[in-house]
């Protein structure tokens, strides 16, 4: 019986695991949608969105991918993978686009002007190792968004930066100026899921207004 309750944030958030093997059956396409809309819904620097998802489903698509990913398993066996990959040019092609929807959303004609001019000035500016960090920053928030979503739909999840990134890019006949920067696996959990690793306490990693002070 398909479960129409979402599990809370908070809930898919503490219960999300690293799932270890995925039982493959079919994702209905709304399910997708959905989780896809999160990803697009995310945030971006300049709203530039620079991300590209390639979904894919199919069998046969799949195993060729777990080929490209050190022939990791859950690749082959989940519902779908979402590839995630940023463009390069993306600022380049999606400026106009970016400024008509902010234009139809209320952006200020003196913003829109200045945007015009300073998001080529300063992402053409980058070299490639800058790029690469900036579109990271840009799809992992998306990425992040869709996996969630995912929990949240009662999915089970796996994030994986283990592939090559020279065969991906074949596989997937991407365009030069894509990077996959990781791969979204999404399906039903099968056998035992994974142990939780446990994670750092707090004062280990988190600091009050500054490095080396404890939070108040
Ligand atoms: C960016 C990133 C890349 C990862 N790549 C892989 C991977 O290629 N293969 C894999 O089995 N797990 C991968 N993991 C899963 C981590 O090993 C896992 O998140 C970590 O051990 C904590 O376990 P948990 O997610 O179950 O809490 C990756 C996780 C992240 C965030």
């Amino acid at each position: 019986m398909p479960i129409s309750t979402p599990k809370p944030l908070s809930q898919a958030i503490r219960e999300r695991r690293s799932t270890p093997s995925f039982d493959g059956e079919p994702m209905p396409s709304s399910d997708l949608r959905q989780i896809l809309d999160a990803g697009l819904q995310a945030p971006s620097g300049y709203n530039m969105q620079p991300w590209r998802f390639i979904v894919v489903q199919q069998p046969d698509n799949l195993r060729k991918l777990r080929s490209a990913s050190y022939n990791q398993a859950k690749v082959g066996e989940a519902s779908c993978v979402i590839v995630a990959c940023g463009d390069r040019d993306g600022w380049r092609t999606d400026l106009d686009e970016m400024l008509r929807l902010g234009r139809e959303g209320g952006m200020a004609e003196s913003y829109a002007a200045a945007a015009e001019k300073s998001v080529p000035a300063y992402l053409s500016g980058f070299d490639e190792e800058k790029m690469a960090c900036w579109l990271n920053k840009q799809v992992m928030i998306a990425f992040t968004s869709m996996m969630l979503m995912a929990e949240c739909l009662h999915y089970d999840t796996a994030v994986l930066e283990g592939f090559e990134q020279a065969k991906v890019t074949e596989t997937l006949r991407l365009p030069l100026s894509y990077t996959p920067v990781a791969l979204l696996a999404i399906g039903h959990l099968q056998g035992a899921d994974k142990f939780y690793g446990g994670r750092f306490a707090m004062s280990r990693t988190v600091y009050g207004e500054e490095y080396g002070k404890p939070l108040r």
